[in-house]
């Protein structure tokens, strides 16, 4: 590469501020530069070829350079680089994946797709078209929102106020007042039960009394992820959001879901909420949608909800949301051409097999590792927790170093890992082979094993 890496290194150093870092951690510790991507495999500026554990970042589900989607961006630029979707105008692409979206989510009673340009966007649509239904329903009372701990909803003001991590909250307080929080059924960590029924059951019964402590008419609704992402890979019990629904409808909350991870196929499903056999009312869409070639972002409305704009007569349903770049025509290419491969490639499917199989080789991690204390996930996303005391499941303090000397090992051998906190996170792309994940699971293997050779 004809680049004075030395320089690239400083200048990355001095200039750009990584987000959840801080400024001076690059100047301390040279960030890992990619410079290009085949597949499942990634090549930093020094020539280390990785297989690429993250998805770009639970984004890359295509892969890299996939020749389709790398095509239909490029005859897009030729046709027509960019137009607004601002009221009276629109554009072919735009209007091709509304359609498109719609149709797939069939299922989910989708009436329509508001388009954005990222995760945190879809969130921030999602919020607002829930404040703004009910005043259209004349409850204006009716705005408050509830999350769980551990949630990730993104970085915008309302995002973050129904973030349930609280290093991402507290540098940004105040929040946006009324949004509250209930539990996580999390397995590993609660102080309920280790039953996970039983732990369904709790967590709903949480939600509902904390719905009934606000008054059900004040509140809007409750957002989710199903299952929790950034937060540590959490899977919840298969009953948890059945139960949320019942809850949900007994008290007329709606339901958000975010499925800015989950959605396209990565937990095996083509989206979350199908796992667990339950319709939400909103879902919040981005990475996958567009295989994270160009940014895009597209908050699903449910018909129940579109039905009450489409009605509206009182002038107040316009909906006075939305970017200079939602919809972009680039990235509407760029996502009907993953879409079509979706399908055709039947990527839920690869997610269940071969995570399945991520899922049996890293189960014995927890037996063989003492750092390992569990092993979470569901098709192509896992987590692995770090822990100082297994018996006690205490995880590893945020100050620990052995996260990240574990990713350092794992990079050494070949693999990019995601650290965050005391869990390893790992999202691959969903075209992922089974030798490949055995790739990326000898490394890991491998890494703890040296890791822990040092303790
Ligand atoms: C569940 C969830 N919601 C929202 C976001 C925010 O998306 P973005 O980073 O594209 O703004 C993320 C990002 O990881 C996410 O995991």
């Amino acid at each position: 590469m004809d680049i004075d890496l030395a320089q690239l290194k400083a200048d990355n150093a001095q200039f750009i501020w990584h987000p959840m870092a801080h400024p001076g951690a690059m100047k301390r510790n040279a960030p890992d530069i990619i410079a290009r991507g085949e597949g499942c495999w990634i090549w930093d500026v020094d020539g280390h070829k990785l297989i690429d554990g993250v998805g770009g970042l639970w984004s890359s589900n295509l892969g890299h350079s996939n020749r389709r989607v790398r095509d239909a961006v490029v005859a897009q630029l030729d046709e027509l680089p960019f137009y607004n979707v601002f009221r009276g105008t629109t554009h072919v692409r735009a209007i091709e994946l509304s359609t498109r979206l719609v149709k797939m989510m069939q299922p989910e009673d989708v009436g329509a797709v508001l388009f954005s340009n990222g995760g945190s966007d879809a969130v921030e649509g999602a919020l607002k078209i829930a404040r703004q239904y009910w005043k259209l329903r004349g409850q204006h009372d009716r705005c408050k929102f509830i999350a769980l701990r551990q949630g990730y909803h993104g970085v915008h003001f309302g995002g973050m106020s129904v973030n349930g991590n609280t290093s991402f909250r507290r540098p940004y307080e105040p929040l946006l007042p009324g949004c509250f929080h209930v539990d996580t059924p999390w397995l590993y960590h609660n102080p309920y039960t280790d039953d996970p029924v039983r732990l369904g059951e709790i967590c709903a019964a949480q939600l509902e009394r904390e719905i009934v402590f606000q008054g059900p008419d004040t509140v809007a609704a409750f957002i989710a992820e199903p299952v929790q992402g950034a937060g540590g890979v959490i899977v919840p019990p298969p009953n948890y959001w059945p139960l949320v629904r019942q809850v949900c409808d007994r008290h007329g909350v709606l339901l958000i879901a975010d499925e800015v991870v989950t959605g396209f196929g990565r937990t095996g499903a083509l989206f979350g909420t199908r796992l667990w056999g339950v319709n939400a009312d909103l879902w919040c869409l981005a990475k996958g949608i567009s295989s994270g070639y160009v940014p895009l972002g597209a908050t699903a409305i449910g018909r129940k909800v579109a039905a009450v704009f489409d009605a509206d007569t009182s002038g107040n349903a316009s909906v006075t949301h939305g970017y200079t770049y939602s919809a972009h025509p680039v990235a509407a290419a760029a996502a009907l051409a993953t879409l079509d491969l979706i399908e055709e490639l039947d990527i839920p499917g690869n997610a269940e097999r071969v995570g399945a199989h991520l899922h049996q080789r890293l189960q014995g991690f927890v037996q063989r590792f003492r750092l390992v204390g569990d092993v979470r996930g569901r098709g192509l996303m896992a987590g692995i927790e770090m822990v100082s005391d297994k018996a006690a499941r205490t995880p590893v303090p945020r100050t620990s170093d052995l996260p990240a000397r574990v990713a350092r090992a794992a990079y050494e051998r070949g693999a990019m890992v995601r650290i965050s906190g005391p869990n390893m996170i790992l999202s691959p792309p969903l075209v992922i082979t089974r030798e490949e994940i055995d790739f990326l699971a000898d490394a890991l293997e491998a890494s703890f094993a040296a890791v822990e050779a040092t303790l």
